[in-house]
């Protein structure tokens, strides 16, 4: 499988004059997936495709903070990837957490945020303080920001918000609730919806990320496994992503 219906599009906003959306996006999504299947492909254990797909995270956050996206989000750890064998998921931690100490020595220099989203309260407590730790750093400036999610699941997201507002209404701190409050009780508060979804691996379907946040955003799949990705593949996204036409339920007058 291809980028869906590239040309049928290009060839519509040809004749419209050009891409409809200028600018590179604010906010790119991407579902890390592929990396069991890329290690296989190569007789490798599954824990050798999490670390490759790891030296790819690092290489396209720099790229999507080259081009001017202001915010890249990924999924790393779902709440239910713990159905995984205890070895891999140990191996995903020791990743993680090797991933965040290296950031904590060069997001200053880099200048580039981290947030992880999710809930860290069952993570592993040494991964908790890098958490807090990235996000205290974080503070310290604006600029690109990389968010994590571990342990995130979108059903997760709303019932905790869902449990937060009820608290906050019975309190007396919160009134009506409207979508725009609600969305301050996710973990991406604060942070504008995806522009565009990108899922590696082959498989179509959203596997419980984001979906909120999701709404309108582009869904772009591809078959590149995720330790395979490069640079040139968010290109691509990108000009997929360039060449819809985002009406949010209206029409082109
Ligand atoms: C994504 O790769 C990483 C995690 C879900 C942690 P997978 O481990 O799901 O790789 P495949 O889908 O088995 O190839
Ligand atoms: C989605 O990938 C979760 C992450 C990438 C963290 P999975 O490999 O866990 O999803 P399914 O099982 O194919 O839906
Ligand atoms: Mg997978």
């Amino acid at each position: 499988m291809s980028f869906l219906k590239s040309n049928i599009f290009s060839k519509r906003d040809k004749k419209n004059g050009g891409p409809s959306i200028e600018g590179p996006p604010r906010h790119i999504a991407i579902i890390l997936d592929g990396n069991g299947r890329w290690a296989k492909k190569r007789g490798l254990p599954r824990t050798a495709g999490h670390a490759a797909g790891a030296e790819t995270f690092r290489r396209i956050a720099t790229y999507c903070k080259d081009i001017g996206v202001e915010y890249l989000t990924v999924y790393a750890f779902s709440t239910e990837n713990w159905k995984r064998p205890e070895e891999e998921i140990s191996a995903i931690m020791r990743l993680l957490n090797k991933y965040l100490v290296e950031a904590c020595e060069t997001m200053e220099k880099d200048k580039i945020r981290l947030k992880v989203l999710g809930d860290a309260s069952i993570l592993p407590s040494e991964l908790r303080e890098l958490i807090s730790k990235t996000a205290a750093i974080s503070k310290k400036y604006d600029g690109f920001q990389a968010n994590v999610c571990i342990n995130y699941g979108g059903r997760d997201e709303i019932v905790r918000a869902a449990i937060k507002y009820a608290k906050d209404f019975a309190d007396g701190r919160a009134k009506d609730l409207t979508e725009e409050k609600f969305g301050s009780y996710l973990y991406s508060a604060g942070i504008p919806d995806p522009d565009i979804v990108i899922r590696p691996g082959g498989e179509i379907r959203l596997s419980n990320f984001l979906i909120w946040e999701a709404a309108y955003s582009e869904l772009i799949f591809t078959d590149v496994l995720w330790p395979d990705f490069t640079s040139k593949d968010i290109d691509k996204a990108i000009a997929e992503y360039k060449s819809r036409d985002r009406r949010y339920g209206g029409i082109k007058v």
